[in-house]
C-alpha cells in the first residue's frame, strides 16, 4: 500500500501536486475566473457582517493557519488571530457573534481543537472548519466545512494535509475577496492561474530530490539549527523545524528572521546550519542582512528562494534551492516542500522510524 515508496511520508510528498488538484477541483469556475465555495452556507449578509476571525488549530495545522491568517487579512481585509487549540480556551478570548472561528484539523478528531470548536459555538460565534475527514468530530460539528482532499494520510508527520490546507485557505480567501469585493475580478482570476500553475512546479521540486537528500545527510550530522524568514516564511520555517524535530530528532528553532539579534542570535557558532525561507520579493533586502549577522558568526546557510531572486541572494548565502516562481501570496504551497524532504532524508540518514516517530500519535484525541 505504499505503492512502491520505502515509506507512507515519501508517498504523501509525492502524492502533493495530487492533493492540490483534488482540493480545487470543483471549486473554481469553469472559465477559471470564480472560485465557488457551495460547502459554505453563509449568506452574503453573514459574511459581510465577520468582523474578526480567529483560526484555532494544533501543531503543524496551526502553521498551516498561520499561512492562513495572511491569505485572508490581505485579500479580504478582516483582522486575522491564530491561536494554538490547547491555549485559546484559557485565554478568555473574546469571542462575538460576529467572530469567524476557523478550526483546522486534518483528521477533524483533535480533542483541543474540537473543544476550541465547542467553545466558539457556546459564545455564537459561526465555525467554519478545514478538515480531511467527512464526518469527523469537528466537520460534524461545525457550521460549514471545507474539505481538503489530501486523501487518507497515513505518515505522523503531515504534509499534504498541510498543503491542501494551504490550498483551501487560497480558496477561501479568494471567495471572501469576491464576496466583499476587496480584489478585482482580474487579480482573483490572475491568482486562480497561478493556483492552477502549483501541481507542476511542485512536481518541479520533487524532481530535484536527490540535492535535498544529499543536504539532509549533511544536516543529519548536526544537534542544533535553525530556520528563519519573514511573514509568510516565518510561518514556513515554523513548519519545516516543526517537521525537523519530530522525525529527525534534531533539535531546532524557527525564528522571524529579524529577531535574531534580540537574544538567539548568541546560539550561532562555527558550522550550525540555517536555513533560510526567502520568498517574498518586499522582504527579501531584510532577510538578506540578517542573513549576513548569521554568516559573519560562521552559520552554513542554505536558502530557499524563489525563481528570479536567486542571482542576489546566492551572492550572501553558501546553497541556494530555487522554487518556482508563484505569486507571493502562494509561495508556502512551494517553498514547504523542499523543507519537507529535508526533514525526510534527516530522519532517513539517522536511521529512524520516519512514519512512526517516537513519543507521538497521529491523531492526539487526549487534551
Ligand atoms: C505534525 C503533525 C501534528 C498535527 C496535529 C494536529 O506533523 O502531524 O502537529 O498537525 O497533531 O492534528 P490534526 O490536524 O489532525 O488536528
Amino acid at each position: 500500500e505504499k505503492a512502491g515508496y520505502d515509506h507512507f511520508m515519501l508517498k504523501e510528498i509525492y502524492e502533493q501536486p495530487k492533493a492540490y488538484r483534488d482540493t480545487m477541483m470543483g471549486r473554481v469556475s469553469d472559465d477559471g475566473k470564480t472560485v465557488t465555495l457551495k460547502e459554505i452556507g453563509m449568506t452574503t449578509e453573514q459574511i459581510k457582517a465577520i468582523r474578526k476571525v480567529h483560526i484555532v488549530a494544533c501543531g503543524t495545522a496551526f502553521h498551516a493557519g498561520l499561512v492562513g491568517k495572511t491569505i485572508i487579512e490581505n485579500l479580504a481585509r478582516i483582522p486575522v488571530e491564530t491561536d494554538v487549540a490547547s491555549e485559546y480556551r484559557y485565554r478568555s478570548p473574546i469571542i462575538t457573534p460576529d467572530t469567524l472561528v476557523i478550526v483546522v484539523s486534518q483528521s477533524g478528531e483533535t480533542a483541543d481543537t474540537l473543544a476550541a470548536l465547542r467553545e466558539a459555538k457556546r459564545n455564537g460565534a459561526r465555525v467554519l472548519a478545514v478538515t480531511n475527514v467527512v464526518g469527523s468530530s469537528v466537520a460534524r460539528e461545525a457550521d460549514d466545512v471545507i474539505i481538503t482532499q489530501a486523501g487518507p494520510e497515513i505518515a505522523v508527520a503531515s504534509t499534504k494535509a498541510y498543503t491542501s490546507q494551504l490550498i483551501a485557505f487560497s480558496l477561501f480567501g479568494l471567495y471572501l475577496a469576491e464576496v466583499l469585493g476587496t480584489k478585482d475580478g482580474a487579480w482573483v482570476a490572475e491568482v486562480i492561474d497561478a493556483m492552477h500553475q502549483l501541481p507542476e512546479q511542485v512536481e518541479a521540486i520533487l524532481a530535484q530530490a536527490n540535492v535535498l537528500k544529499q543536504v539532509a545527510e549533511s544536516i543529519s550530522k548536526h544537534d542544533n539549527l535553525f530556520f528563519i524568514g519573514r511573514g509568510v516564511d516565518f510561518a514556513v520555517a515554523q513548519e519545516g523545524s516543526l517537521k525537523l524535530k519530530e522525525i529527525s530528532y534534531i533539535h531546532s528553532e524557527a525564528y522571524a528572521a529579524g529577531e535574531l539579534k534580540h537574544g538567539t542570535l548568541a546560539l550561532i557558532e562555527e558550522g550550525i546550519p540555517v536555513i533560510a525561507v526567502i520568498t517574498q520579493e518586499d522582504l527579501y533586502e531584510k532577510t538578506l542582512s540578517n542573513i549576513k549577522e548569521v554568516k559573519a558568526r560562521g552559520a552554513h546557510v542554505l536558502a530557499i528562494v524563489n525563481e528570479g531572486m536567486e542571482h542576489e541572494v546566492a551572492k550572501s548565502v553558501d546553497e541556494t534551492f530555487v522554487i518556482p516562481k508563484t505569486l507571493q501570496v502562494l509561495a508556502p504551497a512551494l517553498s514547504v516542500v523542499p523543507l519537507q524532504l529535508i526533514a525526510y532524508y534527516a530522519s532517513l540518514a539517522r536511521g529512524n522510524d520516519v512514519d512512526k516517530p517516537r513519543n507521538l500519535a497521529k491523531s492526539v484525541t487526549v487534551e
